[in-house]
């Protein structure tokens, strides 16, 4: 199968879009929410933009943690958030977080961190289920990098993200 087609079936059935979708109430298009009984159908404006709050706050000064935006940059063309084939698989196979956007607590960084109790570690993305996608065989990543690169790029929830992010 070609790349990008096995990068799309591996995203669509393995369930990406429903964390990476801003949702659940975006998730689907009008009259196709397959947990109504409907065909299903996606609603392509929110299609992977990231910006879903996955878990909520623990409390002070721990961040919500928030999917991020895996469409591709129009002025890179790299998926997820400008990173290259290297970087997307270091980040399947050790969830390191290049983004650094919840570090550890320091005596310089006090909110938005995590404090340094097990199991946590700022480094690291949570949630993400890299811990099982990180068996998966370099070349059906590549697929998924590849899928990535090829779908339209969107503006998400994420806080903060640019709005000329698409132009
Ligand atoms: C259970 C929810 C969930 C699922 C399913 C999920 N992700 Fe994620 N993903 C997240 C969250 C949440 C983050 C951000 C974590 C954080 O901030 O610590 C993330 C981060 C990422 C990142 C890092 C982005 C960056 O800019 O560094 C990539 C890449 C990624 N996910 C790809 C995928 C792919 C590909 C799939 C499907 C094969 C997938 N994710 C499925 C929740 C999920």
């Amino acid at each position: 199968m070609e790349l990008v087609g096995l990068g799309s079936y591996i995203v669509n059935t393995s369930g990406c879009n429903d964390c990476h979708d801003s949702g659940p109430a975006t998730q689907f298009a009008s009259g196709g929410n397959p947990y109504f009984g409907q065909m299903k159908k996606i609603n392509p404006k929110t299609y992977l933009g990231g910006g879903r709050v996955v878990a909520p706050v623990s409390g002070p000064p721990s961040p919500p943690i928030i999917s991020r935006n895996l469409t591709p940059s129009t002025k890179t063309g790299l998926p997820e958030g400008d990173h290259t084939f290297p970087e997307f698989l270091e980040i399947l196979r050790t969830g390191k977080d290049f983004d650094h956007l919840h570090p550890n607590c320091s005596l310089s960084v006090t909110t938005n961190c995590f404090p340094l109790v097990p199991p946590f570690d700022g480094d690291l993305l949570q949630i993400m289920p890299w811990p099982g996608l990180k068996d998966l065989t370099d070349h059906d990543s590549c697929a998924i990098c590849e899928y990535l690169k090829a779908v339209p790029c969107i503006r998400g929830n994420y806080p903060g993200e640019p709005a000329d992010r698409c132009q």
